[in-house]
C-alpha cells in the first residue's frame, strides 16, 4: 500500500502473512481500510501469537478467521458483508471455524453484529485487542463473544508488532489513537474514541528495534498527527514539569535522529492543526521526506463549515503557501468529498478551483457518504442526488488525473536517492522503490537490494510512475540528486 497516507481503501485487501512460530491453532486475518487498522493488525497477531496462534495465508487452514473492518464509508462495510457471505460456506464444511469482526465495524455494530450475522462468533473493538486471549478461549468454548469498550488511555505502547509486510523495509509506527474532530461526516470519533498521544520514548525505541532489523521508513501514524503531545494536556498545562513537552514537531525531531538512513514519514496532517514548526523541523533533515498528505475535503469555506473542518479556503491556502515557503519542493496530496450535505454547483466548483490552486501530487477522492450517529447525519441532509455526486466526482477525478500528470512531469529529468522496496509491480526483473516525494521510481535491479538506497537518473515517465537507471553516488552527487 501506499505509506504516507491513512486515507481508506475499500479495495485493498489486507496482506495475509507467512507463518508465524507459536502454537498450534492457524490464524488468518484480513485487513481492510486505513493505514490505522493494518499497524492494529501487527497488534492483534502479536497479541493472539502469546495465546497459541500462529498465522498463514492459506485461509483453508485457519482455525480462526479475523476480518480488521473499516466503516468509513457504506462501501466499506457492504464489502466486508459480502465477505460474510462467501465466508458462510467455508464454516458449513468446517463446523469447528471461528468467525471474528476487529476494528470500526465493530465498535459501530456491537451486539448488533452477532444477530445479523449469524456465523460471526467474536465481536471486538479498536481498544479492546488486549481482551482477545480470554476472548478467544471463550469462542472456543461454543459461546459468542464481544468486547468494544473503549479507552481514554489504551495505545498500545508497549505491545511489539508482528511485522506482517513480508517485505522487511518499511513499516508503520502507531503514535496516537482515536479523535477528538468530530468532522460532522466521519464516524471515526465514534468507532476509535477520544484521542490520546503514545510516550514518545516507546515510539523511538520502536523506531530504533525497525532500523536493527533492517527497515529503513517508518511512517508515523495518527488520525491528526499535529496534535499528538505528550506531558501536556489539551489545554496547554504541562503535567511533569521535570520531564519535557513532546509534541509532533519535537517526536518528528527525535525520530529522526534514530539513523540518518531511517526515512520517515507521517499521517495524516490537519490543516487547522499543522505549525510552521513542524515544517521547519522537516527541512531541516533528509530524512524526513518532502511530503505532506493534507486533507482538504472541500474548497469551499461555508461546506468547510458544515463539515466542522475548523478553517476556511483561506486558512487552508495559508498552509499550503507555509509549505511552499518552507520547502518550496515538498509534495502534497490530500483527500476530497463530492456532493457533501447542501453542497451547491458553486461550492463544488470551489473544489476544482482549490484543485487549480494547489495542484496536488496524489489525491484520495470520494464521494459523500452519511454515516449513522454523525453530526451530519443528525443536523444536515443528504441532499445532493446520487447521479450529481457521481458527476461531480469523476469531474474532480478527471482534473486530479491532469495534475498528478503535471506533477510527475515535474519530477522526471532528475536524479534521485531511492530506497529500494522490492519487485516493480508490473515487471518483476525491475525494482521499485520511492523518492523522497513518495513516487513510485521503477528502475533495472542491477546489483541493488531491497532496503537499499540507491540513485536513480529518470529517463522515462508514465503518469504517475518515474522510471529510470541507476546511477554511481558520484554520478548522482555530479547531477545534484535529490536525497
Ligand atoms: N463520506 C465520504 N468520505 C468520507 N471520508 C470520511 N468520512 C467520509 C464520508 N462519510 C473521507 C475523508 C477522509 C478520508 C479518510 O475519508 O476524505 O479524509
Ligand atoms: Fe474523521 Fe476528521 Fe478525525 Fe479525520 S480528523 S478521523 S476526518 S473526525
Amino acid at each position: 500500500m501506499r505509506p504516507g497516507n491513512h486515507t481508506i481503501d475499500e479495495a485493498r485487501q489486507g496482506e495475509a502473512m507467512e507463518s508465524r512460530s507459536g502454537g498450534s491453532r492457524k490464524l488468518y486475518l484480513e485487513s481492510y481500510g486505513c493505514q490505522m487498522n493494518f499497524s492494529d493488525s501487527e497488534i492483534v497477531v502479536s497479541i493472539l501469537a502469546d495465546a497459541g496462534y500462529s498465522t498463514t495465508k492459506n485461509e483453508a487452514e485457519a482455525d480462526l478467521i479475523l476480518l480488521n473492518t473499516c466503516s468509513i464509508r457504506d462501501n466499506a462495510e457492504k464489502r466486508i458483508r459480502h465477505r460474510l457471505q462467501r465466508l458462510k460456506s467455508g464454516k458449513k464444511s468446517k463446523p469447528k471455524l471461528k468467525v471474528g469482526i476487529l476494528g470500526c465495524m465493530a465498535e459501530r455494530l456491537r451486539d448488533q453484529l452477532l444477530e445479523e450475522e449469524k456465523l460471526v462468533d467474536l465481536v471486538v473493538g479498536p481498544d479492546a485487542y488486549r481482551d482477545l486471549p480470554r476472548l478467544v478461549e471463550e469462542i472456543e468454548g461454543g459461546q459468542k463473544a464481544v468486547n468494544t469498550l473503549l479507552s481514554r488511555e489504551e495505545t498500545y505502547a508497549e505491545i511489539e508488532p508482528v511485522r506482517l509486510d513480508d517485505k522487511g523495509v518499511t513499516a508503520f509506527i502507531s503514535i496516537m489513537r482515536g479523535c477528538d474532530n468530530m468532522c460532522s461526516f466521519c464516524v471515526v470519533p465514534f468507532t476509535r474514541g477520544r484521542e490520546r498521544s503514545r510516550d514518545p520514548q516507546s515510539i523511538v525505541a520502536e523506531a530504533h528495534d525497525l532500523f536493527d532489523k533492517g527497515y529503513r521508513e517508518v511512517t508515523l501514524l495518527g488520525q491528526n498527527v499535529d496534535s499528538y503531545k505528550w506531558n501536556v494536556d489539551a489545554k496547554g498545562i504541562v503535567k511533569n514539569e521535570a520531564e519535557p513537552v513532546v509534541r509532533f514537531a519535537q517526536l518528528m525531531g527525535l525520530v529522526s535522529e534514530v539513523n540518518p538512513d531511517l526515512r520517515v514519514r507521517f499521517s495524516t496532517s490537519h490543516p487547522k492543526d499543522m505549525t510552521d514548526e513542524v515544517l521547519e523541523v522537516m527541512a531541516k533533515k533528509d530524512n524526513l521526506c518532502k511530503y505532506i498528505h493534507l486533507p482538504v475535503q472541500s474548497g469551499d469555506s461555508d461546506v468547510l463549515k458544515r463539515m466542522n473542518r475548523g478553517y476556511t479556503r483561506e486558512w487552508y491556502l495559508d498552509r499550503i503557501a507555509a509549505i511552499r515557503r518552507i520547502m518550496p519542493d515538498c509534495a502534497i496530496s490530500t483527500d476530497i468529498i463530492a456532493g457533501f450535505c447542501g453542497e451547491t454547483l458553486e461550492q463544488h466548483e470551489g473544489t476544482l478551483s482549490m484543485m487549480n490552486e494547489v495542484r496536488y501530487e496524489m489525491a484520495y477522492m470520494f464521494k459523500y457518504s452519511e454515516r449513522p450517529r454523525t453530526l451530519a447525519e443528525r443536523k444536515f441532509e443528504d441532499d445532493v442526488p446520487e447521479e450529481e455526486k457521481s458527476r461531480r466526482l469523476a469531474e474532480i477525478i478527471a482534473l486530479q488525473k491532469v495534475h498528478s500528470k503535471e506533477r510527475t512531469t515535474v519530477q522526471f529529468g532528475k536524479t534521485y536517492r531511492v530506497l529500494v522496496e522490492g519487485p516493480s509491480k508490473r515487471n518483476p526483473e525491475d525494482f521499485q522503490g520511492r523518492n523522497t516525494y513518495n513516487s513510485v521510481v521503477v528502475f533495472p535491479k542491477g546489483e541493488s537490494k531491497a532496503g537499499e538506497y540507491v540513485y536513480v537518473r529518470t529517463t522515462s515517465h508514465t503518469p504517475v510512475t518515474l522510471i529510470g537507471e541507476l546511477v554511481s553516488e558520484a554520478e548522482a552527487k555530479a547531477e545534484g540528486y535529490i536525497a
